[in-house]
Order: C-alpha cells, then sequence, then structure tokens
C-alpha cells in the first residue's frame, strides 16, 4: 500500500496516528536543525518534518529533494506549533521516520502553482504538468461534476444513453469535414461527426424516444476563443414533442445545474425573444443580456438636417450608457478608435452627453438644435449624466453588429458584465434559411433537418427567405450554450428542403437518402438540442476561454502542441491509403 491517506485529508483529530503519504514535493525549505518538504497530491498539500536531531541522514536526504520528485513517507500526525489556517491541513504536519524517493523528477519547465510564471505555449507543451496546478484540475472537476450531473437528470427522465459511430460519411452543409482515409476501401474516406444530427433521429424513427449522449463533435473550421476543432455536446432527442416540451425539458435542466453545482436559483421561465428582436434591439443572435443597453434607432428623428453622414445612412442607432456623461473627451476618442478598428469596421461614432440641466451636448451640435437633441435624449428616456452613443451606416445589419461591439465594450466598460450574474435566454423563431454571398445561394441557418414553422411552410414555395424555423438556442451572457429544433418527419418535406438548399433529387439521395428512407417506416415527430458541454464549463468555471476546460486542447491554429499533431506520414502509410500529396497546389 503507497498510502494510509491523501495529501489533504489529515485534521488535528488524527494527531497521534501514523499514516503513510504519497505525493510531489511542492518545496522543500531547511529551517536550523529541520529539513521541511510540503507534499502535493490532487488533494491538498501536507506539511512533512524531519529532525536533524532525530534522524540526520533522512533529514540531509530529504533537503536535497527536489521539485515534483514524488516520494513516499511514513511519519506520525502532530499538531503544529505555527498553524497555517489558509490551508485545510494547516494545524497538523507530520514528523516523519522513513523517506521513500519513487520518482525523480527534472526542474519543471514552469513552477506549479497558482500562479505559474510558464507561459501558454509552455504549459500547453506540458500540459500534464499543468493540470498539477489547482486552477486547471479544478476545471476537470467541474466538468466531472457537470457530466455527472447531466447523466443523473436526464436518466431520471427516462433518457437513454447511446453511442453513435465516430467514423461517418462526409456531409455538405455546416462546417468543414475532418476526413479519414479508409485502408480497406482505397480512395474512400469517412468523416468525423459534427454532430451526431442524423444519427439521432435515426434513434428517434428506432422508437428511442429519448436519446442523449455525451459526445465528442468535429468541426475543421476557424477557432476562437469559444470554439475548437474537437469538442463536446450534450446531445438530445425527443420523440412526440413538440417546441414547448424540449424548452421545458432543457430548462429544468439547466435549473438543475444551476442549483445543484452553483447553488443558484434562477428566475422562471426563462424570457425567450424571436430572432428578429434580438438582432434588432441587440445586433446579435446571442445577446448578453445581464445589461439592458438596447439598440434605439434613430433614422426619423436625426435625418434631414444636412449632417451627410446620417442623411445618406440606412441605419441610424443608439445605445444610451447611463451615468457615462463623465466619460472624458480622451475616452470617447478612444471609443471611437474602438468601433473604427478593421475588425468592428465603422466609419466613426457620434456621442450625446446629457447634462445636469438636461441639456443635451452632441459632438454634431452645429446640425442639430436643441429641440431635436431633445428628441434624440427623449428617444432613449435619457436622464441627466447619461451618455448616448450613435453609429451609422448604409447597411442595416452590419451598423447593427457593430453598435453590438460596441454596446459589448461599454458593458465591460461600466462593470455590468459580471462573471457571477447569469441572464438566460431563449432565442427563438430563427430564420429557416440565410443567403451565402460565398455560395450564392439559400443555406440552412440551423441545418437541413429543421422544420419550417406550420403557418411559414406555404412561404417555401413563394419566399423562401422569409420562413422561420421551429428552430431555438440557448444563451447564456452572450454565449450560445446550445441550440436545437423541431425536426422534419416527413420525406416529402425533407426533399423540399433540400431542393431549395439547391440539391438536385440524385444529389439528396445519394447524401441523404438513409434519413429520408427511414421516414418512409414510421417517423414519430421529434425534436431535440445540442448543448455545448466545453461553453458550460467555462461559463461555470468564468474562464475567458473554453481551451482551459479540456484537459488536452489544441491552440488557435488547430494544433496540439503536446503531442505535436497533425503531423505528416510516412511514404509507406501514404501508400498503405493509396494518397498521393499535392502540397504544392496548397500553397
Ligand atoms: P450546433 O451546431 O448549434 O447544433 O451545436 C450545438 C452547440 O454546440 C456548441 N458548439 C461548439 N462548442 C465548442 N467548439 C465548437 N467548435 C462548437 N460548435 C458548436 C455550442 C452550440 O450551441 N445537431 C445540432 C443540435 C440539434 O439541433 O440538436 C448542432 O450540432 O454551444
Amino acid at each position: 500500500m503507497y498510502r494510509t491517506n491523501t495529501c489533504g485529508e489529515l485534521r488535528i483529530s488524527d494527531t497521534g496516528k501514523t499514516v503513510k503519504l504519497a505525493g510531489w514535493v511542492q518545496r522543500t525549505r531547511r529551517m536550523g536543525g529541520m529539513t521541511f518538504v510540503d507534499i502535493r497530491d490532487r488533494y491538498g498539500i501536507t506539511q512533512i518534518v524531519f529532525n536533524n536531531e532525530v534522524n540526520a541522514e533522512l533529514c540531509e536526504k530529504a533537503s536535497h529533494l527536489g521539485r515534483e520528485y514524488v516520494v513516499e513517507i511514513i511519519g506520525k500526525v502532530s499538531e503544529r506549533s505555527n498553524k497555517n489556517p489558509n490551508m485545510p491541513t494547516g494545524d497538523i504536519e507530520i514528523i516523519a521516520d522513513t523517506l521513500t524517493i519513487l520518482s525523480k523528477s527534472e526542474v519543471p519547465p514552469f513552477t506549479i502553482e497558482d500562479n505559474t510564471d510558464g507561459g501558454d505555449d509552455l504549459r500547453m507543451k506540458y500540459r500534464y504538468l499543468d493540470i498539477r496546478r489547482n486552477p486547471v484540475r479544478k476545471n476537470l472537476e467541474l466538468r466531472h461534476k457537470m457530466t455527472m450531473e447531466v447523466r443523473k437528470y436526464l436518466d431520471s427522465l427516462g433518457f437513454l444513453e447511446i453511442e453513435t459511430p465516430m467514423l461517418v460519411g462526409s456531409t455538405p452543409e455546416g462546417a468543414r469535414d475532418f476526413v479519414v482515409p479508409s485502408r480497406m476501401n482505397p480512395g474512400q474516406f469517412y468523416a468525423l461527426p459534427q454532430s451526431p444530427q442524423t444519427l439521432k433521429q435515426l434513434l428517434m424513427v428506432s422508437g428511442i424516444d429519448r436519446y442523449f449522449q455525451i459526445v465528442k463533435c468535429f468541426r475543421d473550421e476557424d477557432l476562437r476563443a469559444d470554439r475548437q476543432p474537437e469538442f463536446t455536446q450534450i446531445d438530445c432527442e425527443m420523440s412526440f414533442v413538440e417546441q414547448d416540451d424540449i424548452i421545458n425539458v432543457f430548462e429544468g435542466m439547466t435549473r438543475y445545474l444551476f442549483k445543484t453545482i452553483k447553488d443558484i436559483d434562477l428566475p422562471a421561465p426563462f424570457m425567450r425573444m424571436p430572432w428578429s428582436d434580438t438582432m434588432k434591439y441587440y445586433g446579435s443572435d446571442k445577446p448578453d443580456l445581464r445589461f439592458e443597453m438596447k439598440f434605439v434607432e434613430l433614422m426619423d428623428i436625426l435625418k434631414g438636417y444636412g449632417f451627410s453622414v446620417f442623411d445618406n445612412a440606412e441605419y441610424i442607432g443608439g445605445i444610451c450608457a447611463k451615468g457615462a456623461a463623465t466619460y472624458t473627451r480622451k475616452q470617447l476618442d478612444a471609443l471611437t478608435e474602438f468601433v473604427k478598428r478593421p475588425q468592428i469596421g465603422a466609419k466613426g461614432m457620434v456621442y450625446a452627453r446629457v447634462e445636469e440641466d438636461g441639456n443635451v451636448k452632441s459632438s454634431v451640435d452645429k446640425f442639430y438644435t436643441q429641440e431635436v437633441l431633445q428628441q434624440l435624449k427623449g428617444a432613449f428616456g435619457a436622464e441627466p449624466g447619461d451618455l448616448i452613443l450613435i453609429l451609422s451606416g448604409d447597411d442595416t445589419m452590419k451598423t447593427r453588429k457593430q453598435l453590438c461591439e460596441l454596446r459589448l465594450e461599454m458593458g465591460s466598460q461600466l462593470g455590468l458584465r459580471d462573471k457571477n450574474k447569469f441572464a438566460c435566454l431563449w432565442v427563438v423563431d430563427f430564420p429557416m434559411f440565410e443567403w451565402s454571398e460565398e455560395e450564392g445561394r439559400l443555406m440552412a441557418m440551423h441545418h437541413p433537418f429543421t422544420h419550417p414553422k406550420d403557418e411559414d411552410i406555404p412561404l417555401l414555395d413563394t419566399d423562401p427567405a422569409a420562413v422561420r424555423a421551429d428552430a431555438y438556442d440557448m444563451v447564456i451572457n452572450g454565449v450560445e450554450v446550445g441550440g436545437g429544433s423541431i425536426r422534419i418527419h416527413d420525406s416529402q418535406l425533407q426533399a423540399k428542403m433540400f431542393e431549395i438548399l439547391g440539391f438536385t433529387p440524385e444529389r439528396a439521395q445519394e447524401q441523404f437518402g438513409f434519413l429520408m428512407n427511414a421516414f418512409k417506416f414510421g417517423a414519430p415527430p421529434h425534436g431535440g438540442l445540442a448543448y455545448g458541454l466545453d461553453r458550460w464549463v467555462s461559463l461555470f468555471a468564468g474562464l475567458d476561454s473554453i481551451r482551459d476546460c479540456i484537459a488536452f486542447p489544441k491552440n488557435n491554429s488547430g494544433r496540439d502542441v503536446m503531442l505535436d499533431a497533425p503531423a505528416p506520414l510516412d511514404q509507406s502509410q501514404l501508400d498503405e491509403l493509396a494518397l498521393q500529396l499535392n502540397i504544392d497546389n496548397q500553397k
């Protein structure tokens, strides 16, 4: 037996016991005739004392232990004279009788402490050492707890956890696939699933009725703080349900997770907002509702006074930042620079301060009388001390997105985006299709299996762009944590959808025949949703990137710097797979 106890376990009530501990050396200090060694495992840190007068040889050996050596000690639990209230084991220490070195360590490339000196790249290269640190390990513990609670909740409602294959066929639509060559079928490729969407629908045809899976998904898309090429979904599907049934079950799960994990009682029911309103009032389909600062459209008020920027604009909109009239010229210039950054792309920003006497002073005073500026103030219900910020542009959607960035920046600057506050929202009534400039055709906004709203089905023939879907996203604090829809369960409607998306009947049959054929054998009405587990954990842990809650994540170029993957294949492997590289053409 290597240990009787963990390094986080012993308390004053254990005084006098002989124990055996094993762990990593956190630090070693020699003080007078004593050597103190802190040993650490996943549960905590315990101080071990070696006394020169009792055993000089052992004390000497202990003083030479390097950081991260793995040791085993036997000793007696003793009350400390110099207690450390900051450590759970701080009331005791172990007076060591034996010391065995189980494994030596080279000097680690960074300090294994909460505040490490290791940069991002180094920590990722030695991720196994990084995981020894409390902040990283705690995120993995939280992730484990969440998956356990999810399983408990869904199991209690009769959901079955069923695995679906990782080697599937490549499908168009959605992101790019990661593909896997098949040795036994030369020239043919599997794809790794972007999600188990069609398979979970087939399980509904199989009568499974309530399915879930905590499942890896793979998407070859550009990476961001909330995106990894492989990530985990809590993927769910239910039969004989309408949108409200699904929303109820998963709102319940959200409330359960918040309560059991964060001890937070969320208000019920969550707010629901149609997609068109989220775009109109917040310029985003995932608005951060921890703060209000709703957009107000100002075309009627501000056009026609000779200020050509506004007169020529298709859209003029603004936000009102409460109490921010104290912003200095320098701060306002910095905000203007912020919106003009290429990633945001606004041409400029107009501001108006509501002064203490109620008068409004704006950066474009020469074009507007106080009467018009008072109308502006009225449109926001602004009060003395408030600051109005206005953007305009010749493309409504683009300008709204710019205003969205400005709103979020103001929310951050004014401290309105507290990580311990949570605002949950269902975004509903998404458009069925969106126009893709790149492809020059309509694309499914969610995916091609989404059911159009019944009342909009006639529009499929006349005005498909106006068709709304039975689709919904759950948004928390401006993060899309999940999304789903009611599905089409009729092979004819499904075929029509593919037709609108530009598939020939042959191609639709080739790509999705398995699903349309299955629907011919008695498909129940069904729908579902998938949560992004990584996003949930980072939300609960208050992380800035989902990487921090993944044991072995990829970097922003999609590389695993620890495994040094991806990497070239040997020629023999390429030959076996009947693959020939054409890298020059890629450059
Ligand atoms: P969707 O594509 O919206 O829906 O994905 C569901 C949720 O998965 C998370 N997510 C990601 N998380 C990390 N990295 C990524 N690259 C990434 N992409 C998505 C998000 C998102 O809300 N089959 C449908 C679900 C359904 O209709 O039931 C689907 O995959 O939190």
